[in-house]
């Protein structure tokens, strides 16, 4: 499973990146407003630095204003994919982008259905939001098992990245259920990173060869 990372925010993808494991990236408006930059100018700068799928959502609320949107946000960067909205129009605009050989990730998915007409539309991605299920006493993993169930029997190309990711428990369901992506906030990436037992374990080596280099003998 790949792993993206989900924020706006700069410098938190340059440190992930920097750890060798970052495939791409996934912002959404209420993200690109925390990070308080013009939208354009970072979704190129990430592209460029990343070198994979970055996906900038549109903002519109048809078809026609979708598609507009979505061709020049392509136009930055050829790493740039469009998310688009789990609606009528968001389909309409997925159909029509898609079959410009522009990339579109499909977002706010929560039913395998929608999955389905998502990846029927053309999409290369779509996005399930297991956090948001979970918050509503619902089964994230179920989700992505169905999801994946449904694009393996129909040879679908379609890639699931499993979003609205809370704790390293959702990485991990999201790899063991199916997802081909994970799109991971900063905060749980340094929680991925950290065991209790590999900081004892490193203090003990570090302790000992400590006394090993003074030329402490047991
Ligand atoms: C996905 O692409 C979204 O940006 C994101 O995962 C939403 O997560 P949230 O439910 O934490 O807002």
């Amino acid at each position: 499973m790949d792993l993206f990372i989900d924020t706006a925010v700069y410098k938190e993808i340059e440190e992930i990146y920097s750890w060798g494991i970052l495939k791409g990236v996934t912002t959404n408006p209420s993200l690109i407003y925390q990070s308080n930059e013009n939208f354009e100018s970072l979704i190129q700068k990430i592209a460029r630095l990343v070198k994979g799928p970055v996906s900038a959502e549109v903002s519109s609320d048809t078809s026609e204003k979708m598609i507009l949107q979505g061709r020049k946000l392509a136009s930055l960067d050829e790493n740039i994919v469009i998310k688009l909205p789990m609606t009528e129009e968001g389909l309409k605009a997925t159909s029509v982008l898609t079959k410009e050989n522009i990339q579109v990730n499909v977002t706010l998915i929560f039913s395998p259905t929608q999955a389905l007409l998502a990846s029927q539309a053309g999409a290369q991605y779509v996005s399930p939001f297991i956090g948001r299920i979970d918050d509503i006493s619902y089964d994230g993993s179920d989700l992505i098992k169905n999801i994946k169930k449904i694009f393996v029997q129909d040879h679908a190309p379609t890639k699931i990245i499993a979003a609205s990711v809370r704790h390293p428990k959702h990485v991990l369901d999201a790899a063991t259920n199916g997802a081909d992506i994970a799109t991971i906030p900063y905060k749980v990436f340094k929680q991925m990173l950290k065991h209790p037992l590999t900081d004892s374990g490193l203090e003990g080596f570090n302790k000992d060869w400590n006394k090993y280099l003074k030329g402490d003998t047991k």
